[in-house]
């Protein structure tokens, strides 16, 4: 279904439940997942405002932002207790503007995401984070940087490219709970020092520029073009590094037409 179809339909189902349940809780459970900042974050859309309960807060939130209302954060005991969120991600400690805290009081509530197409009967899975579904294979090999994609490619699909807030949580998390270890992201600077192309040719934006790197980093330390999550280090990073490309790490790859479906 379109997503301003789906958009409409769900307000409507969302208005008729609200008529006939009032906001029992059992209504949030059919359309959110609820969580704290613990579990999962999001970013704020817009100024928050006071509204009588958690679904109200969702309806106005979709009336208000059709397009990006994906998530809501929602606290009772507080005056404009209604915020707006974008796409729900686990949170990052690279990432401080992040609502809500982990250690607030605040309830977020997130919409699931559309599901990509995925072909699990092979090489590829589904990973779920905060309401966002990714089509993903992981590596159970270590490779350099160039064998990595190749393999990708060889499976219709190309390394992961973190080119989002939502993106970036998906990696690091899924690298570093199922991998474990050290993992190439689909990013170099091979073509231009300094200029961080994606592997889908897209620029790293300058919103992603402040978030993705690891303090200091990267530093270009004996001609590092490639990037990874570094987990082998403990505590791990808490961001991308550039390292060689020679490098022998694991990959994450994810098929063109699921990132095309996201
Ligand atoms: C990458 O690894 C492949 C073998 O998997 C090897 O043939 C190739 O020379 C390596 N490339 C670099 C740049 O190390």
């Amino acid at each position: 279904m379109h997503r301003r179809t789906k958009a409409a339909v769900l307000k409507l189902l969302l208005l008729l439940e609200l008529h006939v349940l009032g906001t029992r809780g059992e209504l949030r459970e059919a359309f959110l997942t609820q969580a704290t900042g613990q579990a999962c974050q999001t970013v704020q859309v817009g100024e928050p405002w006071t509204s009588s309960s958690p679904i109200k807060c969702y309806l106005e939130c979709m009336l208000f932002y059709p397009d990006t209302c994906q998530s809501i954060i929602y606290n009772s005991y507080t005056q404009n207790n209604c915020r707006s969120g974008s796409v729900a991600f686990r949170p990052m400690v690279m990432v401080i503007t992040s609502i809500p805290e982990t250690d607030s009081t605040d309830d977020i509530l997130y919409a699931r995401q559309p599901i990509p197409p995925c072909d699990t009967s092979g090489n590829f899975a589904l990973y779920e984070i905060c309401g966002t579904t990714v089509c993903l294979h992981l590596s159970s090999s270590l490779v350099n940087y160039t064998q990595a994609k190749a393999n990708c490619a060889q499976m219709n699909s190309r390394l992961f490219i973190a080119n989002s807030m939502v993106r970036l949580s998906v990696f690091w998390h899924v690298s570093r709970d199922y991998l474990n270890y050290n993992t190439w992201l689909g990013l170099t600077d091979i073509s231009q020092e300094d200029t961080f192309v994606w592997d889908n040719g897209d620029l790293l934006s300058d919103e992603m520029d402040q978030y993705v790197w690891h303090t200091n980093q990267p530093n270009n330390d004996g001609d590092e073009d490639c990037m990874e999550a570094r987990h082998s280090e403990v505590p791990s990073p808490r961001g991308i590094n550039d390292d060689n490309c020679y490098q022998l790490k694991k990959y994450i790859c994810e098929p063109y037409d699921a990132y095309d479906a996201k």
